[in-house]
């Protein structure tokens, strides 16, 4: 069987999903948000120590106002309202991202949710909100200009290896794992700005439901799909 310690879920297919029941968008995004628990508590239940899902890109501001104000009351609502479910279950919960550019009180229930969970060790759950992996890799280079960090490595090539390891270390999800499977739901087969770095070795896995009706028997599905593949990295 594969190590399955971590996987990442783009959640597409939100507004697709109002829309074909001939409802607004913003209903879709209502519904998806509850389908985050189902699947959460599925995994902490099935011992993954990693699930990251995205929430919000860094170019989903490019969505009408309407939307993008919609999307970041819901997001208050959710953390306000699942904040207990994450003590009960023992949740640790972490946020990736650039999460300076919200509201000051969205800011403070994302620091206080991370604060308050994090001595938990069973599952951890990271929301990836206004998020892109171009933008997480520039304040990670960012991070380590200002940090001045020399790796004194001896040759050019020896410099750039080290630097790999000191580059993770700057991204967000410096304590985590690569990511072993990343779901797209929503029938798109792109990656739309996610994890580029983390996932470099994911095995990827798409499929047409909408996210709202992705369910655990579909996530089961997929799992086990996941262990008949050969990984490589690279070697034979
Ligand atoms: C994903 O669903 C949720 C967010 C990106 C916030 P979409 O809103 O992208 O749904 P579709 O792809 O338009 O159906
Ligand atoms: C990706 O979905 C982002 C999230 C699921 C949060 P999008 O719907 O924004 O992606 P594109 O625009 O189809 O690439
Ligand atoms: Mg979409």
């Amino acid at each position: 069987m594969q190590a399955l310690q971590h996987i990442a879920i783009i959640m597409d297919g939100n507004g697709r999903w109002a829309q074909m029941q001939g409802k607004a968008r913003h209903i879709g995004h209502k519904k998806g948000a509850k389908n985050v628990r189902v699947i959460t508590d599925w995994c902490a239940k099935h011992e993954i120590q990693f699930l990251t899902l995205y929430a919000f890109s860094t170019e989903n501001w490019n969505r009408p106002k309407k939307e993008v104000d919609f999307l970041m009351r819901l997001l208050e609502r959710y953390l306000r309202d699942e904040a207990p479910t994450y003590h009960e279950n023992e949740i640790k919960f972490r946020a990736i991202g650039d999460i300076e550019t919200f509201s000051q009180p969205l800011r403070d229930l994302i620091y206080t949710l991370e604060s308050s969970t994090k001595s938990y060790t069973k599952l951890t759950q990271t929301l990836a909100l206004n998020y892109g992996s171009r933008n997480e890799i520039a304040r990670a280079c960012y991070k380590i200009l200002q940090a001045n960090m020399s790796n004194g490595a001896q040759s050019p090539q020896e410099a750039v290896k080290a630097l790999e390891s000191t580059f993770a270390n700057a991204l967000d999800t410096a304590d985590m794992p690569d990511v072993d499977l990343l779901i797209r739901t929503g029938g798109e087969q792109r990656l739309s700005n996610f994890l580029l770095w983390q996932a470099s070795y994911a095995e990827l896995a798409f499929t047409h439901t909408l996210w709202p009706d992705f369910n655990t028997n579909e996530l089961a599905r997929i799992i086990e799909e996941f262990h008949s593949r050969t990984r490589r990295f690279g070697g034979l």
